[in-house]
């Protein structure tokens, strides 16, 4: 039996499903622990493209179960859309399970984050999806879960609490109450049929032996505690949620595995040290295709930064890492690869509080026109070689491609 947690290493948009899609085969669940339909999964499967914002990807092994735990938030619209797609292309969803303990995304609070974006001096740049209203409501107490959907329970106290908060932007903003009941309606209905206590499922599968994968959304630098503040997510995106997100104990976890770009993105606003406004960013920009699968924003790009990876080490707890979309570095002469930042004259190696003044250092390694050839081309190699030696951790997977098949595993 074991029980692995997958967690992004940089700021999310790492590749995790692919790489969840290619462990499903060693894995009897997959279960996700935070965020909501600001994710977005793209996995291929028999030349057919699917995009996930909630719905773990391991969905697609129909013998395997997909759970989605207690820590996610859910919009009920976009859950609908993709149990539809997967339906209209023969996936029954019988494998799906629903956390009754899961908090809904309400219409409000994607009102109240355009709302909040547009009040905001400083942009986060949030996918606007309601996330970090719905995990205020979560923690003031004032939010609605599965089970409160599901059993039709009285939630005027969350709506008048909605209410106040969006009053607040001006008298005249008001929530939409029968868009509301309208809402609750048809989630009720969507929901019903996948919704238990998955805490008690996950924990009577591992007693009895089952290899459980727990996956991870966003990344380790936009998680709320240790992510660049407030350019942040509002869950914790890090392996320690893995348990919690999750209703089992910590002490479950076997392993952590880190995902990361060959290089670096980042969506939204932020510091990012490594971020290239000329032609190498533009080239990871195009063959990368780094445009958001939720929002379709053009992602920003930049080299990869060893400073980051070490601290998504520290963090999470890592124990392997996989790193993604190698080949996308292909045709470059050099490539830039970031070991330290300078400030103030000094140099420093950890991720810092504020990254004001921090200017990376770089080591330059050669570049590569083949990624794969019967095998990993040498500089490719040597390429993770450095990492690992960098990071002293192991690299388990190495991707080059979209495919299933464009996956291979390091001795
Ligand atoms: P929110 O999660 O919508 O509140 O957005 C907060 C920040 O996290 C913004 O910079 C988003 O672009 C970023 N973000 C949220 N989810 C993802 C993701 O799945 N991938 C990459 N960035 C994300």
């Amino acid at each position: 039996m074991v029980v692995l947690a997958l967690v992004g290493c940089q700021w999310g948009d790492e590749g995790k499903g692919k790489i969840i899609d290619y462990l499903m085969k060693d894995f009897d669940i997959v279960a996700r622990y935070q965020g909501g339909s600001n994710a977005g999964h793209t996995v291929v499967y028999s030349g057919k493209k699917f995009r996930f914002h909630h719905i773990p990807s391991g969905i697609l092994y129909k013998d395997k179960m997909a759970i989605m735990g207690n820590g996610m938030v859910i919009d009920c619209d976009v859950l609908k859309n993709e149990i539809e797609e997967l339906r209209e292309n023969g996936f029954n969803c019988k494998n799906l399970f629903i956390s009754d303990r899961a908090h809904i995304v309400m219409p409000y609070h994607k009102q109240m984050d355009e709302l909040e974006e547009r009040a905001r001096e400083k942009k986060i740049g949030t996918t606007k999806r309601g996330i970090g209203p719905c995990y205020t409501s979560k923690v003031e107490r004032s939010g609605v879960r599965v089970y409160d959907l599901v059993n039709n329970t009285d939630i005027s106290g969350a709506i008048e609490a909605a209410e106040n908060r969006v009053k607040s932007f001006g008298d005249n903003i008001s929530v939409d109450r029968e868009g509301i009941e309208r809402y609750c309606k048809k989630s009720r209905d969507l929901l019903k049929p996948y919704v238990c206590d998955t805490s008690l499922l996950l924990n009577e599968k591992i007693e009895e032996g089952k290899n459980l994968l727990l996956e991870g959304a966003q990344g380790t630098l936009l998680d709320i505690d240790h992510g660049t503040y407030p350019f942040v997510t509002s869950s914790t995106t890090t392996a320690g949620n893995a348990a919690t997100g999750c209703g089992i104990g910590p002490n479950h976890i076997d392993e952590v595995m880190g995902v990361t770009k060959a290089y670096t993105t980042r969506v939204g606003e932020g510091p990012f040290p490594t971020e290239d406004h000329g032609d190498e960013g533009k080239h990871l920009l195009e063959k990368g295709a780094e445009y958001g699968t939720t929002t379709g924003r053009a992602r920003r790009c930049g080299y990869l930064d060893m400073v980051i990876l070490r601290y998504a080490k520290r963090v999470n707890g890592l124990t392997s890492l996989a790193v993604t979309k190698l080949d996308v570095l292909e045709g470059m002469k050099k490539v830039k690869v970031c070991i330290a930042y300078e400030k103030d004259g000094g140099e420093i190696k950890e991720i810092p509080v504020s990254f004001e003044g921090c200017k990376p250092v770089y080591e330059e390694l050669d570049g590569w026109e083949k990624t794969f050839d019967i095998s990993l081309t040498p500089n490719v190699r040597e390429y993770l070689g450095f990492m690992e030696d960098t990071l002293k951790t192991k690299i388990r997977l190495a991707s080059f491609g979209s495919g299933r098949e464009e996956t291979i595993e390091l001795e």
